[in-house]
């Protein structure tokens, strides 16, 4: 009889607890999903992220519940496959240049002067050899589910940046890729790896010089106000993967599965279209600002540029495989 009362006691107290959490008795139903990113929401990321939360809770309904946690406020892009293993959070899409410790198949995306424009980058990605790398991390229990695109990177610094000897001797904060490192070192500046939300700070301070990034990441975090030169060089790109864990999303019921496939498409299609645009318009603002001179390359300095730094895809095309590094450049058309 005791026990009996503690039991109902215990039920009630549950029921209380849910109410108090705005829970309900179904909520054991829902799926809640975390999704970790390090940019602001205003950035093609950012977007794709929110379209995927809307998706997915038109498709499923109830049944999920999608967070999305911007601007590194969860997790920094170094933290959060970590805590996608650990289940802390389903969702996160470092820049593919990140990924380098969990796979060196993924370096490729980082090689300077290997997509000319946006239309290859879609071409090898969508290829199969380009689908196949949503596997190359699934050893280590993590599973690719989607190229998202951001863009081309450009340079910028305090002094302009026309020729690749201009960089020389200059500090420039990359992302956490050997790639990247190498590629500075080939026009002897000095590369450092840093963490994106620390990126404004270092410039404004001194700790590097100049750094690379795309249009809509140099404007969200306000770059142009610390540095007086933007070079469009489009030297190289910057992508995601969005990674889930691979035990979590095969556990999970098919028709989950199928919903949150079909809210990753309609979030891939929107967000890639969209990220051209989105680089473009602020392109315009960051330029409108007036606080820092575009540099536009000639054709001749453009190609001292390439010379200089494509001897790099030696120096990785082993850890990356010479195949991969052709199809991709067989996209250029
Ligand atoms: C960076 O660190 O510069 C980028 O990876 C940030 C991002 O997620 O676009």
């Amino acid at each position: 009889m005791k026990m009996r009362l503690f039991n109902r006691n215990l039920l009630l107290a549950g029921v209380a607890m849910a109410t108090v959490l705005g829970l309900g008795l179904d909520a054991s139903a829902q799926e809640v999903i975390k999704f970790s990113h390090g940019v602001a929401p205003d950035t093609p990321k950012g977007k794709a992220a929110e379209y995927f939360k809307k998706r997915a809770e038109e498709i499923l309904g109830d049944k999920v519940k999608v967070e999305i946690y911007p601007n590194s406020q969860l997790f920094d892009d170094n933290k959060v496959l970590s805590a996608i293993l650990r289940g802390d959070v389903q969702f996160g899409a470092p820049a593919l240049g990140k990924l380098n410790k969990w796979t060196k198949k993924l370096q490729i995306f980082d090689l300077p002067f290997l997509f000319k424009d946006m239309d290859a980058v879609s071409c090898f990605q969508d290829s199969d050899k380009g689908r196949g790398l949503f596997n190359s991390m699934t050893d280590k229990g993590m599973l690719g589910v989607s190229y998202w695109h951001n863009g081309l990177k450009q340079l910028s610094a305090n002094t302009p940046l026309r020729e690749p000897t201009d960089a020389k001797g200059l500090k420039f904060r990359i992302q956490t890729s050997d790639v990247l490192a190498a590629q500075f070192e080939a026009v002897g500046a000095v590369p450092q790896k840093m963490a994106f939300a620390e990126t404004y700070t270092a410039l404004q301070t001194g700790v590097v010089d100049g750094q690379e990034n795309t249009w809509s990441n140099m404007y969200s975090q306000k770059f142009y106000e610390v540095q007086k030169y933007t070079t469009e060089s489009n030297h190289g790109l910057l992508d995601y993967m969005v990674i889930t864990s691979d035990k979590w999303w095969k556990g999970l019921d098919p028709e989950m599965r199928a919903g949150l496939t079909q809210a990753m498409d309609d979030a891939t299609k929107y967000g890639n279209d969209l990220a051209a645009e989105l680089n473009m318009e602020q392109r315009e603002k960051t330029l409108q600002s007036g606080e820092t001179e575009l540099v536009e390359l000639t054709d001749a300095q453009f190609k001292d540029w390439q010379s200089a730094m494509k001897p790099v895809w030696d120096q990785f095309s082993g850890e990356i495989g010479q195949d991969l590094i052709d199809a991709a450049a067989a996209c250029n058309k």
